[in-house]
């Protein structure tokens, strides 16, 4: 088995003329026809070559193009990629971030080991040099993941690493860059390991592989334990839900208990959050089974548990002055003789009751003991991510995750990380008109509703697991995976989730 690529992220102090490399990147806006400051001396290196592309029109600086442009030996750049930014009043962070990925993935198609990035300068003083630093090392990471590590046979010279590095000619902006891009190496590793563990197949990774990946990955980073409950302790403790999905495989269920203290005890006192995450390694559909067309696709119905893992990780690596939990119900959905089916009643950890009308519902049955046993572990604030519904994806297409929640602070700290890491959702009711509609004439609850509203009618249903705890629930069904080559060249599993909840946690322990 191949390594997925190592990429290294530092800065250098340099002139960007100066700067000796194979490939530098300069962002360029849309309406920079007239070119900025360091375009416009670059172009006088390159004997005006810049604006000849500009005058063919063979560029427009439109968000997701870019130029090669090589050097004339009076730049010291072999090569000069110049990045579109698009319309300079629709940039955002993630603008800067998006041209990170973009000019990664060229330099791994391109096969050009070392780069030095100048985007950040493209936007002058509108981001403080730590965030463009943080988000430039994030783009980096992710712009160059490949999934390969099945291939075999000729790698027709895919490079084994990247080494990026951020480049500025003033040492003050270097060294403020530097303390962003420590930020964002943690979370664009904790990305990359999340999109390798979602893009494993069910055949590698089934419940107890997961929990033994959790295992080998907490025990290598500090300030992190972890607790695994095997079907016998399942079973003792009652949790019924993770139980019956995980009924109809070989490869039993496993309940996942990642927690991460600090070193510094004064945060004992701050607020416990749970992070709760759906880790079905395969969902079949179980009895209600699921149409063949895609079902390969449902090996990464695990992403929302391993976003909760990833997360966990880049706390710890963070040493976040906060009290984090990971759980991850995790189980196989499968249809065979043990299976639960349809009609079935099942007591769930919270002791409430639930009547399975469809065994393809299997997400919220082992949510609902996640999110129980968050309360029970007395978390003051949960939030839950997981592929859940095809509704949801009806509802908003492949561009957001939905966001349902019982508390509007909670709420608006999400759309703000969302805001800042580029990982979009959007509001969505979870309410008692939905709430109505999961009740059961012979349970508590039944695991499915009407015909419509299907992604806030499962919401609904989770709300009633959490008792009077603060409660946000992400349905990244749809987000999980690049449908195309969209987004720099990824295929496969998106790590979402892993960047927009390390920032919830960021701004949660510096109390914004
Ligand atoms: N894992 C699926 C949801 C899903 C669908 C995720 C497509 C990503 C892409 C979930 O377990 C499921 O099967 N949900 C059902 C619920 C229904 C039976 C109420 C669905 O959405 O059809
Ligand atoms: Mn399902
Ligand atoms: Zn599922």
């Amino acid at each position: 088995m191949k390594d997925i690529i190592t990429v290294e992220v530092k800065t250098r102090k340099v002139d960007f003329i100066k700067c000796q490399t194979e490939l530098l990147a300069v962002g360029v806006f849309a309406e920079d026809q007239r070119l900025d400051q360091l375009s416009r001396q670059l172009d006088g290196k390159l004997d005006g070559e810049i604006s000849r592309l500009f005058e063919l029109g063979d560029f427009k600086g439109k968000e997701g193009t870019n130029a090669v442009v090589y050097g004339n030996g009076r730049l010291a750049a072999k090569r000069l990629l110049l990045v579109g930014l698009g319309e300079k009043k629709k940039a955002t962070l993630d603008t800067l971030r998006k041209a990170a990925a973009h000019t990664a993935n060229k330099a791994i198609t391109m096969k050009v080991e070392n780069i030095s990035l100048a985007l950040h300068k493209a936007f002058g003083a509108r981001f403080d040099p730590e965030t463009a630093g943080q988000v430039t090392a994030e783009g980096a990471f992710y712009g160059s993941y490949r999934y390969d590590e099945y291939i075999t046979g000729d790698d027709d010279g895919r490079l084994a690493r990247l080494n990026v590095e951020l480049v500025d000619s003033d040492s003050v902006k270097t060294r403020k860059l530097e303390r962003g891009l420590s930020k964002g190496v943690v979370i664009g590793k904790a990305q990359s390991y999340a999109r390798t563990l979602a893009n494993r197949p069910g055949n590698v990774i089934n419940p107890p592989a997961l929990a033994e990946e959790a295992k080998k990955m907490a025990k290598v980073t500090v300030g992190l334990t972890c607790t695994v409950f095997d079907e016998k302790q399942l079973a003792e403790k009652g949790m019924g839900g993770v139980l019956a999905v995980g009924s109809g495989s070989k490869t039993g269920p496993r309940f996942i208990v990642l927690k991460y203290e600090p070193a510094d005890k004064k945060a004992q006192r701050l607020p416990t959050i749970a992070l709760v995450g759906k880790a079905i390694t395969f969902d079949s559909g179980g009895i209600s089974i699921k149409p063949a067309a895609n079902m390969d696709s449902m090996k990464l119905d695990k992403s929302g548990g391993i976003a909760v893992l990833a997360t966990m990780k880049a706390a710890a690596q963070l040493k976040l002055p906060l009290n984090v939990y990971g759980i991850i119900p995790s189980a196989e959905n499968m249809p065979g003789g043990s299976s639960y089916r349809p009609g079935d009643i099942i007591t769930t950890f919270s002791g409430k009751t639930v009547e399975v009308q469809n065994t393809d519902a299997e997400g919220r049955m082992i949510l609902c003991d996640g999110l129980n046993y968050a309360v029970k572990q007395g978390c003051d604030i949960i939030i839950d991510i997981a592929t859940l519904t095809g509704a949801c994806m009806v509802a908003l297409g492949r561009y957001m995750a939905g966001l349902m929640s019982n508390d509007d602070k909670l709420l608006k700290q999400l759309q703000k990380a969302a805001e800042q890491s580029g990982e979009k959702v959007w509001y969505m009711p979870s309410g008692d008109e939905y709430a109505e509609e999961m009740k059961s004439k012979i349970a508590d609850l039944k695991n499915i509703g009407s015909k419509w509203g299907g992604a806030c009618t499962a919401a609904a249903f989770l709300r009633q697991f959490v008792e009077d705890k603060k409660w946000a629930h992400l349905d990244m069904a749809g987000v999980d995976v690049f449908e195309s080559d969209r987004n720099s060249g990824g295929t496969g599993s998106t790590g979402f989730g892993v960047r927009l909840l390390t920032t919830y946690l960021l701004n949660a322990a510096a109390n914004k």
